[in-house]
């Protein structure tokens, strides 16, 4: 392999070249990024043909994106980055819930709807409930707080993939807690599904033969005056995938225990037929700083 000659001040004069920036979180950064990315690109000293395979990899994963596709984010989501940034900025609120990635299907607006309203009324299979109270970090309610949610059916595909087949908004509710803090509201239980794979982070996949299943999962994204939004999914206790998530969002306090209820009283007072599925989920907000 080729040696350094003739680079030996590069990494310093590229980092210099930087010193003049006014913005200092900027030149931080890009002082970091320099000092990082000459340090890989000597480690794998790589050919110009590997060299070009990568430049036409970040062009094809760039011409991918459009409004409905962020094929970035997803690549983002299987090198792990996007979890590293949600668990860095949730250090500072440990007694708030759990938060882990947006994901790319948030894309449309959810339907608001009713507490204890079937949020997936298009959609054929077994039911389940979901309840809880969106409380604050000392245990007293969030009344009105905004929960909006967003899940695939029992097949894992989500309304935005199936067009002609669901209706936007099919798995999908803006409900708002009572004054309580409480919410709850039915639906199908949904399946472990694939990321894209027909793009450039599907290749990567393939060629480090990685799977592209994500385990079973409801998306939450809670808001409310005073406190900080929340993003995070509860995660179907059991689902296939949950110890190999390909975007590795999993975390222990977020895997709910859907557990079958046989209650026919209960059953009754949620709307659903006898069993049914019941995952409990209570959120803790923190407030603003
Ligand atoms: C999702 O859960 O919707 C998702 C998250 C990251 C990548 C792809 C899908
Ligand atoms: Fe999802």
């Amino acid at each position: 392999m080729a040696s350094n000659v003739g680079v030996d001040n590069l990494t310093a004069e590229v980092r210099e070249s930087f010193s003049g920036t006014p913005d200092k979180r900027l030149q931080y950064m890009l002082d970091s990024l320099t000092t990082h990315l000459h340090a890989f690109v000597r480690e794998v000293s790589p050919s110009i043909d590997e060299w070009e395979k990568a430049i036409d990899f970040l062009t094809r994963t760039g011409k991918t994106c459009t409004d409905l596709r962020q094929e970035f984010i997803l690549l983002s989501d299987v090198l792990g980055v996007s979890m590293l940034v949600e668990t860095i900025n949730g250090v500072e609120t440990p007694e708030a819930t759990d938060s882990t990635v947006l994901g790319p299907f948030h894309m449309v607006e959810s339907p608001a709807r009713d507490l204890g309203e079937d949020i997936s009324p298009e959609s054929e299979g077994p039911r389940c409930v979901v309840s809880g109270r969106v409380v604050s970090v000392d245990g007293s309610p969030v009344p009105g707080a905004k929960i909006d949610i967003w899940q695939a059916d029992t097949h894992g595909f989500y309304d935005v993939q199936q067009p002609g087949v669901q209706s936007i908004g099919n798995g999908r509710a803006l409900l708002t807690a009572d004054q309580q803090g409480r919410f709850n509201f039915r639906s199908v239980v949904p399946m472990y599904y694939p990321i894209p794979t027909d793009g450039p982070v599907g290749e990567l996949l393939a060629a480090t033969k990685r799977h592209p299943y994500r385990p079973a999962h409801i998306h939450f994204l809670v808001s409310a005056l005073g406190f900080r939004e929340l993003t995070t999914h509860i995660f179907i206790g059991g689902s296939d995938y949950i110890d190999s998530d390909a975007v590795f969002a999993v975390k222990n306090s977020l895997v709910k225990n859907f557990a079958e209820t046989d209650d026919a009283a209960t059953a009754a007072q949620y709307g659903v037929q006898n069993p049914f599925r019941h995952g409990r989920f209570d959120i803790v907000l923190h407030p603003e700083f």
